[in-house]
């Protein structure tokens, strides 16, 4: 494939470990981030690694001349779009920011990419659009029903990006539904790097870990599930973004549009996480049992075969290797990219 990938939301989590994933398979990046919950130094630990630092532009996905401008001044032949808001509990506040940021940005996009020519996209969807699945393993068809703002924002993306493709059989969307991202890179120079108190069970969990929380608050043990903790499918971030490479080259093969899961396929209680975690880093994690989190369900994993069958990707690293990572990660870098 010649050209770039314009990689939005590139110097955040998962946008740098996809950044150093296509510098990998031979895909040049160019980023568009406005570093509202990033730090460059994730792309310069990104061009150590791979010896390519990917081109930052700092703007902000809804800003059409800046838009304009990359498209303009770089052969794009493809966009990952990673750039947004992504905190349930902040979108039930600010849910005017997060539709702003999350579907005006995506609509902005999206009509630059129309006016440059550019056709294929692959979109960061959630789980979370599901809502509360009525069984489980969840597959792509179950109904769609997000019970915050932002898995609306995904919802309604997810919509747009239907209709855009439909309306010309040029353009290829793959709409890349996570289950719940975790690990970092092995060589423990990238990862997660929440600011403030994390709001999901990794990073507070490695905190704890690593003496920054003195303990973890599990949020219920009386769900209808085998040890009464929830339960969800954990993938490592970098099965999850040997799927986007995937995922791209499919698209960029064959037009269309396609709906994919990414998860594992199987399901981890709060519990199960700390006793691997235990295990991975030889810490103590202190727990103490609290009421149920408004808005949490009891449990939530993937029917991954679709991207099986499409992409013949399979996530293949275990829960041990996303704490052994995460730990390293974490242990390396107490204070994130600092
Ligand atoms: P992240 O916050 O680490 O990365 C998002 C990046 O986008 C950040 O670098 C941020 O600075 C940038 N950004 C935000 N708004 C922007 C804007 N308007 N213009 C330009 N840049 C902007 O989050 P992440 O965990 O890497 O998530 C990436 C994507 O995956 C998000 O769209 C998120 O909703 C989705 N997702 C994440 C998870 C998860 O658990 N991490 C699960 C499902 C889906
Ligand atoms: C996992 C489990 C908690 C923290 C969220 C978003 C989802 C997606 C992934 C973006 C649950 C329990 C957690 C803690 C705990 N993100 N927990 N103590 O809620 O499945 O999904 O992140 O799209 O949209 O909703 O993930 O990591 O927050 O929670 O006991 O301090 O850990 O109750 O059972 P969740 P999570």
């Amino acid at each position: 494939m010649a050209g770039s990938v314009l990689v939005t939301g590139g110097a955040g989590y998962i946008g740098s470990h996809a950044c150093l994933a296509l510098i990998e398979a031979g895909h040049p990046v160019v980023v568009l981030d406005n570093l509202c919950n990033s730090s460059p130094e994730s792309l310069q630990r990104v061009g150590q690694l791979c010896g390519e630092e990917p081109l930052l532009v700092r703007g902000d996905i809804r800003d059409r001349a800046c838009l304009d401008r990359i498209f303009a001044e770089h052969d794009i032949v493809a966009v990952m779009h990673f750039a947004g808001l992504k905190a349930v509990g902040e979108s039930v506040e600010i849910p005017l920011e997060y539709y702003d940021n999350n579907v005006t940005g995506s609509l902005t996009l999206l009509a630059a990419m129309q006016a440059a020519g550019v056709n294929n996209l692959v979109f960061s969807s959630s789980a979370t659009v599901y809502g509360d699945p009525a069984t489980v393993p969840i597959s792509e068809d179950f109904p769609l029903a997000p019970a915050s703002p932002y898995g609306r924002t995904k919802m309604m993306v997810e919509q747009i990006l239907t209709d855009w493709q439909c309306a010309d059989g040029a353009r290829n969307v793959a709409l890349l539904r996570y289950f719940n991202p975790v690990g970092a890179h092995p060589s423990g120079r990238i990862g997660e790097d929440p600011r403030g108190m994390p709001n999901n069970l990794m990073p507070f969990v490695a905190q704890v870990a690593v003496g920054k929380r003195d303990r973890l608050f599990v949020f219920g043990d009386d769900y209808p599930t085998a040890d009464g903790t929830g339960v969800r499918d954990y993938i490592h971030v970098m099965d999850l973004v040997e799927g986007h490479v995937l995922a791209l080259q499919d698209i960029i093969a064959g037009p269309g549009l396609r709906v994919i899961n990414l998860g594992t396929g199987r399901g981890v209680s709060v519990l199960d996480m700390v006793r691997a975690f235990e295990a991975a880093s030889g810490r103590q994690i202190p727990y103490e049992v609290v009421q149920r989190r408004a808005g949490d369900i009891a449990a939530c994993w993937a029917d991954p075969g679709r991207a099986a069958q499409l992409l013949a990707w399979r996530a293949s690293r275990s829960l041990e290797q996303m704490c052994i990572d995460s730990w390293r990660w974490q242990s390396d870098n107490p204070r994130g990219y600092g």
